[in-house]
């Protein structure tokens, strides 16, 4: 693969940790979580840690996983989010719940929940609203099928999304760091990577639809960039460097948990 371009044409640097997001999906049973947790946070050391890693594992580890790392570096996420607090939604979880599991970050609008389970831009933007409101924070997904790439939709698509996600949500406030992942769906779980710069090109235009929402200072400040969609250790710093994303996420490389923490170390020396 060849090197990312480093140097993006956008002003943007943002100095701020990389968070690194593991997507455990439906792929472990709550004990294969407990142990990988429990393998993970035993090689991280809180003060040599540049990155904030959180884990994302099915709702039903929460609980498990949430015991395990109060104790360590790690921080815990969820996959997903209920868009209202309490009521008839069979099957759904609520954002109070998560926050009182300690849950401090949710995945919302990943590509397979868009794709397989039929979640709309619009239902994107009410678990928007429902986790910012209840203090979770966002990890918005983005991003283009293979069929839109070859017809030159991605950013069409991309900017579609976006302005779902964000229509209803009050501006971010200061600090908040929303977190976009742009995770071409053709990228995921395939071995296929984007080009890095491909995919820098895409973060440049995420950034610029966020400049035209909230204008250059919060777009700046208030949102992490990251790209998702086949990493892996050996890539990994082809896209998560200070002035190019600013954070991953990670499914099948963050299963295994000494290819996932040599993944971190790398990034770790990417920002020391
Ligand atoms: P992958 O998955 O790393 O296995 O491609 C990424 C994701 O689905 O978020």
């Amino acid at each position: 693969m060849p090197p990312a371009k480093r140097k993006s044409s956008s002003s943007q640097v943002v100095a701020t940790s990389p968070l690194l997001v593991a997507n455990w999906k439906m792929q472990l049973s709550i004990d294969q979580s407990l142990a990988a947790v429990k393998q993970l946070g035993a090689k991280l050391r809180p003060a040599q840690l540049a990155a904030r890693v959180i884990v994302c594992p099915s709702f039903t580890s929460l609980p498990a996983v949430a015991d395990v790392i109060a104790r360590g570096p790690l921080e815990l996420g969820a996959q997903d989010v209920a868009w209202d607090e309490r009521g008839a939604y069979t099957g759904e979880v609520s954002p109070l719940d998560l926050r009182e599991l300690g849950v401090g970050y949710v995945i919302i609008g990943h590509s397979e929940r868009r794709q397989l389970l039929g979640e709309t831009d619009a239902m994107v933007g009410r678990k928007m609203i429902s986790a910012t409101t209840h203090g979770l924070m966002p990890i918005l997904c983005v991003g283009e099928t293979a069929d839109e790439r070859r017809v030159n939709r991605q950013e069409m698509v991309v900017s579609r999304q976006l302005q779902a996600a964000f229509r209803s949500l009050p501006p971010p406030r200061a600090q908040r760091r929303l977190s976009i992942a742009y995770e071409p769906v053709w990228a995921i779980g395939t071995g296929q990577a984007a080009e890095p710069a491909a995919a820098l090109t895409m973060r440049d235009f995420i950034h610029q639809v966020l400049v035209d929402l909230y204008g250059e200072g919060l777009a700046d400040n208030n949102f992490r960039l990251l790209y998702g969609g086949s990493v892996t250790a050996d890539n990994i710093t082809d896209y998560v460097q200070p002035d190019a994303f600013h954070g991953a996420l990670i499914g099948g490389a963050s299963l295994k948990p000494l290819e996932f923490f040599s993944l971190i170390q790398r990034v770790n020396r990417a920002f020391v």
